[in-house]
């Protein structure tokens, strides 16, 4: 095992709060390991020093823009510095959910969606209640359900102020599924899948981080040929936008009709999220986890 992991988290998007939380949990994970952890604050100034760290690996505990986006993959990369998690291509592409709609288009079912980045884009709009979100975003920020146009008009401006472009798109009912993939020496592992039924109308940011705004059910109970079906897509997914190491992977159950949302390629791990609980589901602990994205990830540097 590595001797030396230096845990890169905070970062300055706004999911900092989040990622605080994956950072400590992991960092406290692997000295449970008995690796020296070197934990690393990144914030504006200190994106410099980053590269003078002294360490064997890089593990990435960064969610949102400048973490999962590919920017920092990328300097690390030019770097010839080894790092957890996607490279910095498929990090930028599976954070643009447009541009992940397009590339995963036949390989699953998605919701009816159009690009928007001015509030005209909206005009016409015929399908209620629709969904419109910033495109590279997380943790359901900015996201808001629209039972009517002019609840889609007001809301359409309001982000716009701060994000370039949006999505719209139709809204999907039915049962919220996450299914986490994980790699392994013999190829990408899927855990089993999690079902999650947020209290509030949606998996809104506090539903997320507020014990006992969700409840969750692990496995999923989902027909055999369903779930089936869930995993050799969320497989294909993983494979075709080239993700490494450990990923998840958001949809909706529709009837029998699995919905893709997006990929993650840095989940949260948090207490309450949900890659640690599927990974739990199947026996293995936080430091399992930790622990063999460790290994892939030092086993790709040594090649
Ligand atoms: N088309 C849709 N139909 C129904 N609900 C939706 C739709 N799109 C988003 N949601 C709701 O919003 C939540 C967050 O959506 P999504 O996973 O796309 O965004 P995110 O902010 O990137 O989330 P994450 O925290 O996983 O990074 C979903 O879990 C779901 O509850
Ligand atoms: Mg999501």
């Amino acid at each position: 095992m590595t001797r030396r992991v230096a845990v890169v988290y905070g970062g300055f998007s706004n999911e900092r709060d989040v990622s605080v939380k994956s950072g400590i949990n992991i960092a406290k994970s692997l000295e449970r390991l008995g690796v020296e952890v070197l934990p690393f604050d990144l914030k504006r100034d200190t994106v410099a020093d980053l590269l003078d760290v002294k360490t064997d690996l890089f593990f990435l505990a960064l969610h949102g823009r400048f973490g999962e986006d590919g920017t920092i993959q990328g300097m690390l990369e030019l770097a010839g510095l080894p790092y957890t998690g996607s490279d910095s291509r498929t990090s930028a592409i599976c954070f643009d959910k447009e541009i992940t709609y397009r590339l995963v288009d036949r390989s699953v079912e998605l919701p009816v969606w159009k690009r928007v980045e001015s509030d005209r884009d909206v005009e016409g709009w015929e399908i209620f209640p629709c969904v419109i979100k910033p495109v590279r975003e997380g943790s359901s920020i900015g996201i808001h359900i629209c039972d009517d146009q002019s609840i889609l008009e007001d809301r359409t401006r309001e982000l716009l102020v701060a994000y370039d472009s949006l999505l719209l798109e139709e809204y999907i009912a039915g049962r919220e599924m996450t299914i986490s993939i994980i790699d392994s020496k013999d190829g990408p592992v899927v855990l089993p899948i999690l079902e999650i039924k947020p209290k509030k109308r949606f998996y809104d940011y506090e539903a997320k981080y507020i014990a006992g705004l969700t409840d969750f059910v692990v496995p999923a109970p989902v027909e055999e040929s369903v779930q089936k079906s869930i995993i050799e897509k969320s497989v294909a997914i993983y494979k075709l936008l080239g993700c490494r190491d450990l990923s998840r992977i958001d949809g909706i159950l529709n009837e029998d009709t699995f919905y893709f949302l997006e990929v993650n390629t840095i989940p949260g791990m948090t207490d309450l999220s949900d890659l640690p609980m599927s990974a739990r589901a199947m026996g293995m602990t936080f430091e399992d986890v930790v622990g063999g994205v460790v290994e892939v990830a030092e086993k790709r540097n040594r090649r």
